[in-house]
């Protein structure tokens, strides 16, 4: 299915620490569920989202690299942690710490995202590297930007996972929350 992306505008959409953005997806990407602070967030509406890929809401700010990363460690059976900004409806952005992970139902195998709202260090920490990402992508290709990653993280002595977690800490109530919330949503999404 082709994906309208609408054109993005230099405008933030706040996610309050409070906000958890919940979505499913089938094997290959395309949204089976979303919560209604996913919706409120992006500005669709259940049925725009429902069956289309997730790219729907990819930021063209995003490199690619993180995603092929994703893909890769999701399908190799491991969660991921990333720091993402998505694209609303409207154009505007938001950043999310996005939790990837998988779900076995029955023998189907579906992946959950679950979202909260990240500080403004964090965003300010993590935007120099992806529009570093960004920059040798569109000059040399993922595979160059995937190189700079791994030295970058070498360089750093931490897996990306690390890296992710080290920048993105919750405070301790909003852990528990998002805890309880993943541990709900696991068995009932
Ligand atoms: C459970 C799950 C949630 C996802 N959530 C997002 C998301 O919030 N934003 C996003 O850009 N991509 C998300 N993706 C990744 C997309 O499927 C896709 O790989 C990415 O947007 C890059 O799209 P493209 O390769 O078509 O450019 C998610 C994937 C999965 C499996």
């Amino acid at each position: 299915m082709r994906v309208h992306r609408p054109l993005p505008i230099d405008h933030k959409i706040k996610v309050g620490y409070n906000e958890f953005l919940v979505s499913k997806t089938d094997e290959h990407g395309n949204i089976l569920y979303v919560n209604d602070t996913f919706l409120k967030i992006s500005g669709y509406e259940e049925i725009d989202v429902l069956g289309t890929p997730h790219s729907i809401v990819r930021h063209p700010d995003m490199p690619a690299c993180i995603f092929y990363l994703m893909w890769q460690r999701l399908k190799k059976g491991e969660n991921i942690q990333a720091l993402v900004k998505n694209l609303a409806r409207s154009g505007e952005y938001y950043w999310v710490s996005t939790d990837f992970e998988i779900r076995y139902e029955g023998n189907q195998k579906t992946y959950l995202a679950f979202r909260r709202g990240v500080s403004k260090d964090a965003i300010e920490t993590i935007e120099p590297l992806y529009q570093q990402l960004l920059k040798i992508e569109k000059k040399h290709g993922i595979q160059a930007s995937l190189v700079y990653l791994e030295s970058f993280l070498q360089e750093n002595q931490m897996t990306f996972n690390e890296y992710m977690n080290s920048i993105l800490k919750p405070k301790k109530l909003i852990a528990i929350i998002f805890n309880t919330l993943k541990n709900r949503f696991r068995h009932s999404a």
